[in-house]
């Protein structure tokens, strides 16, 4: 494929990139997908190639066709200069963190984020003479928390816990009057329902291991950048040694084609749910960004063009035998970490947090792809299981 060929496709709209970006080339005996590329070593055609490392491709860890399709789909999805694919998206948010912040630098890392990239800043950063403070992720203004040595402002909105929402333009704005830069995980709308680099926010981080391969059976990362950034990020990519296997890589770029048509029925079949447990009893409250009840909608509404399935409902006050009751005999919804696959979870949330309001007990859903009544019939009799578990 040629690069004004790809120039032209980027005109197109979502769902057409996602078809069309990041195709086999016309070498590749017309096969529609890209060959999987199993390889570290790559032969040189002469001394003088390797003595100036010529070549499209020079050593498996530093790419091959498979990866770079993959990060041309990213890319022109994210609207980036560069994507940098890694092991996982706790590898994406440990990247970012890692070459963006140096010894004596600050950083301001949100309350609700990830647990482990949250561990990681207050357990390692210290390490390498780097300070994280944690900010709560509803702060109305985010100046007095600036220092002279605050190198990056950490975002995550929603959160994927607790799903508060952030008010990202106060944030940017204000990062960018300080010359701090800021990085976004942004797992939960995927690059499908917000683009962080359009918001102006510097890195997009995310964790391809949910909706962007999207069936539960590979874990990818990736980073998203514009130039100045991406090679930022690159060295230090490069320096830690940092790749993915060809395997996930396919497993990702095949999911990635499908992303609109899921995301579409995750949000659709999400929300439906999610009114539906507003009126339940056993429910005191629903953490959806896109319903109207929650306290940040209007910030969701602003920045967001969608939601996905991931929401939390927080229960009336219970025994824990009712929630097991509920959760142990599920028929659809898996008990499981992680989401963004086609099936649907439940999982209790233990929340590790030093800000924000005591919760009562949480349970996390992911909604599925599965037929939206059978998931409500399966909730149904989950409350009644819940409800006979009382004494
Ligand atoms: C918001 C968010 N970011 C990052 C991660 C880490 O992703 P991975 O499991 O691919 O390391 C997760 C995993 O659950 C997540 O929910």
């Amino acid at each position: 494929m040629t690069k004004e060929k790809d120039k032209a496709k980027d005109k197109n709209k979502t769902p057409t990139l996602l078809a069309h970006r990041g195709r086999a080339g016309s070498s590749d005996f017309g096969a529609v997908n890209p060959p999987v590329y199993h390889a570290s070593t790559i032969l040189f055609d002469s001394y003088e190639d390797i003595i100036n490392n010529r070549g499209a491709f020079t050593y498996g860890r530093r790419g091959t066709p498979t990866t770079k399709a993959l990060e041309d789909v990213i890319s022109s999805l994210e609207n980036a200069d560069g994507t940098l694919l890694v092991p996982s998206g706790l590898a994406a948010c440990t990247l970012t963190l890692l070459a963006l912040c140096k010894q004596g630098d600050h950083v301001l890392v949100p309350d609700n984020a990830y647990e482990s990239t949250r561990s990681f800043s207050q357990k390692v950063l210290p390490d390498f003479g780097i300070e994280a403070e944690i900010y709560d992720p509803t702060i109305k203004d985010i100046s007095p928390l600036i220092r002279d040595n605050t190198a990056l402002i950490f975002l995550e909105s929603p959160g994927s816990q607790t799903f508060e929402v952030m008010d990202l333009q106060m944030i940017i704005k204000i990062a960018q009057e300080n010359n701090i830069l800021t990085a976004m995980d942004n797992t939960w709308a995927s690059p499908l329902f917000c683009k962080p680099l359009d918001m102006d926010i510097d890195v997009s981080v995310q964790s391809a291991t949910k909706y962007v391969s999207g069936h539960a059976d590979c874990l990818l990362g990736y980073v998203s950048a514009h130039q100045n950034v991406y090679n930022r990020l690159k060295r230090m990519y490069g320096l830690l040694g940092l790749c993915v296997g060809p395997d996930d890589v396919a497993l990702t770029l095949r999911g990635v084609r499908t992303l609109d048509v899921r995301l579409k029925r995750h949000q659709e079949s999400a929300l439906k749910i999610a009114r539906w447990l507003e009126q339940q009893e056993q429910v005191l409250r629903v953490h959806h960004p896109a319903l109207e009840s929650h306290p940040q909608h209007h910030l969701w509404k602003r920045d967001f063009t969608g939601s996905g399935g991931l929401f939390a409902i927080e229960l009336n006050p219970c025994r824990e035998a009712q929630i097991a009751a509920m959760l142990d005999d599920m028929s659809l919804f898996g008990i499981g970490y992680s989401w963004g696959g086609y099936e649907s979870l439940m999982i209790p949330v233990i929340l590790l947090r030093e800000l924000g309001p005591a919760r009562g007990p949480l349970l996390r859903l992911h909604i599925g792809l599965e037929d939206v009544e059978d998931l409500l019939e399966d909730l149904s009799e989950g409350f009644k299981r819940f409800d006979k578990a009382r004494t």
